[in-house]
């Protein structure tokens, strides 16, 4: 059995982590990232046939019936998570429908997933519903896409709207948009269900003074597309109390999105 510390899953998924927490994004134990991977990536680090405990999840998610989640803790610091990695993160392999998380490795002094577990795999069930290479579910706190919920109308055309103003580049990364869920309860199945029925949609998702979700084939992709809005929603609180004079406007808008090949989404230019 080889040594999982050097899987390229788990170095990946520990630099990533540890650029989150750099960014200020992940303050104590917030945010929480969840990765699926296939049984012939884990079989040369874990004994499959040796399980050391059973968590009950308390959702269903048919879906990912049989699915193997590396998923950082509940509780964990991300700032940590680089110096005791089997401390913070965990293996499990979903069974029973998804009620139980069968884990496999991690979480070595008795730890849990995170709390935020039913949205991370309500979310990968709607993901992988309609973009089958969908491996990554991010969550996490920027200070600037938080700020902005409390002044920023949470209409998600207009939220979208006032990103993809704020860098030339935003429709391009994102040209879906950003859906914007209002305040919720957190660590809900409920806030499970309506983060996961935005995600058919967009693959941001923002809670309202909270934080957001990102989703993505890889970590790359779900990180791009966070720090890409975060950069935004920053530029939008540096200029929103000074008078604006100039703005990318609907055309330029339609350009970029011509010149970089995506569509943006249905109604949401003028
Ligand atoms: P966990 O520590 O349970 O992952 O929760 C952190 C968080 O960001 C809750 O939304
Ligand atoms: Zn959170």
């Amino acid at each position: 059995m080889k040594d999982i510390i050097s899987a390229p899953f788990l170095t990946e998924l520990i630099r990533t982590i540890s650029t989150m927490y750099a960014h200020g994004w992940d303050e104590r134990n917030g945010g929480n990232v969840s990765v699926l991977l296939n049984e012939d990536q884990v079989a040369d680090y874990v004994d499959l046939h040796a399980p050391i405990r059973d968590i009950p999840t308390g959702f269903e998610a048919p879906a990912l019936d049989g699915a193997y989640v590396l998923v950082t803790g509940t509780g964990k610091y991300f700032r940590n998570v680089q110096y005791d990695p089997a401390d913070s993160l965990g293996l499990v392999k979903l069974l029973d429908g998804g009620r139980t998380a069968q884990l496999l490795w991690g979480f070595s002094n008795g730890g849990s997933v995170t709390s935020e577990f039913p949205a991370h795999m309500m979310s990968h069930a709607a993901r992988l519903s309609v973009d089958p290479a969908n491996r990554v579910v991010m969550h996490c706190h920027p200070n600037h896409l938080l700020a902005m919920t409390y002044v920023h109308d949470l209409d998600s055309r207009a939220f979208t709207r006032t990103l993809w103003q704020m860098c030339s580049e935003c429709v391009a990364v994102f040209p879906e948009g950003v859906n914007v869920l209002p305040w919720m309860l957190c660590g809900t199945n409920e806030i499970g269900q309506a983060t996961a029925e935005q995600m058919k949609t967009a693959r941001l998702v923002v809670w309202a003074q909270h934080g957001i979700y990102g989703v993505g084939r890889d970590l790359d992709e779900a990180f791009g597309l966070i720090e890409t809005a975060e950069k935004a929603a920053e530029i939008y609180l540096k200029i929103a109390h000074l008078p604006r004079l100039n703005t990318i406007t609907d055309e330029q808008l339609r350009l970029l999105a011509d010149k970089f090949g995506v569509r943006a989404r249905e109604g949401w230019l003028d």
